[in-house]
């Protein structure tokens, strides 16, 4: 097994659905500014989350061995979907380390909570997997967790629909039900959510009637990867970075998109991916 320092300056892998990846790979980039970022969006078959366990952990690990084939040295899975249902597996004690989003997200929620009940939105799949109630009971056991599934904000985000009537719309039927709850935090369990950020913080302020937080869990997954890093000397040194972004369908038209959520994220190249 090769050592991450050996390793150090190969890119770091990050893979997610589509688009709502980049908001983790933004917040790495931010925290890791001489690390090389190489990005996969599976734009092919996105979304992930209405779909069986089985099928999501088929296309997280064609998405790990492209981007292992590619060299990288750490594979983030910057989608909730695939760290609920395949994490365990994906690294099948290989050289390539895989990190996850759930437990830094649960972490970051209790960090922020002023003591109340914790909301999680996330897709179908992960709220399913009840991931998230088992992260936040290892850490506080008697925390109430309510988790709603919020499948039409995926779309809404992979077309770029942050501020439309219908978002809100959409966001109000979901939030509904945690009227009179006490949550006080909401965790954005879905990559893709963080791109409504603006729609999701006034409706919810809106059914709970006080202010609440919402956990992005990009900073959070930032964190760990440099924590990770510096503890298997896997940094890279001060050098000139390259960030490269792949996706396995329609290159242009999410390029535009990504842009306007990361304006870093040009050049959108199209690949065909391995299906294994
Ligand atoms: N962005 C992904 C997540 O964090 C998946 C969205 C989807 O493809 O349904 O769960």
């Amino acid at each position: 097994m090769t050592a991450l320092r050996e390793r150090r300056d190969a890119a770091i892998g990050v893979f997610d659905s589509g688009l709502g990846g980049l908001t983790v790979a933004s917040a790495i980039a931010a925290a890791l500014p001489d690390e090389d970022l190489l990005y996969l969006g599976d734009t092919a078959r996105v979304p992930y989350g209405t779909r069986s366990p089985a099928t999501v952990v088929r296309y997280a690990r064609n998405n790990v061995a492209f981007l292992k084939e590619r060299g990288v040295k750490l594979v983030v899975v910057a989608c909730n979907t695939v760290s609920a249902h395949a994490l365990g597996g994906l690294a099948d004690g290989g050289d390539t380390p895989v990190l996850g989003v759930i437990r830094p997200g649960a972490r970051a929620a209790l960090a922020a909570s002023r003591g109340g009940p914790v909301a999680v939105l996330g897709t179908p799949g992960t709220v399913r997997s009840r991931a998230y109630e088992d992260a936040i009971h290892e850490l506080d056991p008697e925390r109430p967790v309510h988790a709603i599934a919020c499948p039409l904000f995926v779309p809404l985000a992979e077309e770029g629909w942050t501020d439309h009537a219908a978002t809100t719309l959409i966001a109000r039927e979901y939030l509904a039900p945690l009227a009179g709850t006490g949550v006080d935090t909401i965790i954005l369990g879905c990559t893709h959510y963080p791109l409504l950020q603006r729609t999701l913080r006034a409706v919810a302020d809106d059914v709970l009637g006080t202010h609440v937080t919402l956990v992005d869990s990009a900073t959070a997954v930032a964190s760990e990867v440099v924590r990770f890093l510096d503890a298997t000397s896997g940094r890279r040194p001060p050098s000139t970075t390259t960030h490269r972004f792949f996706v396995t369908d329609a290159p242009e038209r999410t390029g535009e998109v990504a842009a306007r959520f990361w304006p870093a994220a040009r050049g959108v190249e199209h690949v065909d991916i391995k299906i294994l």
